[in-house]
């Protein structure tokens, strides 16, 4: 969705759905602080997404599994704080909506009415479809999730790319016959997206999933180069920050070490 810098005018659930009759394509990034969502916000990126990939990139965890509806809830607070026009979707972590759709309903709701998210999103395909349709039903917009599926990454077998075309096409129409307004689809063959893409008339949002998806996705530290401890290949890294922000702090260790800072500039008389 082309962003409107003069006026900038918030992006609904509908428009985003609606983006896709009218070919433009999606630009999702997660977020999961202020000062990161007011820049990606202010940049015209079309959703920030609170992901519970922040288990691995702020948290340091190897999965997403240990991460609870209360952190997911308070970044989000933080990301509401920084975002004018963005749409914002609130990741259900692991264990908050597969017990049951009345638990998925109870802990959508509460990423609605008390951090302030637009959306939810949650994983699973067909298996979910009750759980979605539940959420939907109680006036919360959904957004799927196909594929990889990372917070079921031990049934799964680690982080692999998902190849089984007429699953991942049947999860999709589940997903989007269940009321789900758009769905990410991650590490998938760029032909099987491209297929899935076909199949339903939700924007489908990739991440490793080629090109030929309606938007796309990618985890803030990663397109930054912030988060190095490994780069998967679907990532491009469009800025290499950690470099940047390691070199400014060992200016500032010399300089404090050397006792050039604070300088008068920095000091009050
Ligand atoms: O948790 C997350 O950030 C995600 C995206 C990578 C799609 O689910």
């Amino acid at each position: 969705m082309s962003a409107t810098p003069a006026v900038p005018r918030a992006v609904t659930v509908p428009e985003f759905r609606a983006a896709k009759s009218r070919g433009e394509k999606l630009a999702v990034v997660t977020a999961y602080d202020y000062t990161s969502a007011r820049i990606a916000d202010s940049a015209g990126v079309d959703c920030l997404l609170v992901g519970d990939s922040l288990g691995m990139v702020v948290q340091g965890h190897d999965t997403s599994i240990p991460v609870t509806l209360g952190q997911i809830a308070y970044h989000t607070k933080c990301v509401v704080r920084g975002t004018r026009r963005a749409l914002i979707v609130s990741d259900l972590p692991f264990l908050s909506y597969q017990v049951s759709p009345s638990q998925a309903v109870r802990n959508a709701g509460r990423l609605i009415k008390k951090a302030g998210a637009h959306a939810v999103k949650l994983e699973g395909g067909q298996r979910m479809a009750d759980a979605i349709r539940a959420v939907v039903n109680a006036g919360i917009p959904v957004m799927g999730h196909v594929g990889l599926t990372p917070q079921s990454v031990h049934l799964l077998g680690g982080f692999k790319v998902q190849r089984d075309l007429p699953q991942l096409i049947a999860d999709a129409k589940a997903v989007e016959d269940a009321g789900a307004f758009s769905l990410v689809v991650e590490s998938v063959p760029a032909d099987a997206a491209a297929q899935i893409t076909q199949a339903v008339g939700i924007p489908t949002i990739g991440i490793g999933a080629g090109p030929h998806c309606d938007g796309q996705v990618l985890v803030f530290h990663d397109m930054l180069g912030l988060f190095t401890d490994f780069k998967p290949k679907f990532v491009k890294r469009y800025a290499d920050l950690a470099a940047h922000i390691r070199t400014a702090l060992e200016t500032y260790c010399r300089e404090v070490r050397e006792g050039k800072f604070p300088g008068a500039e920095h000091s009050f008389r």
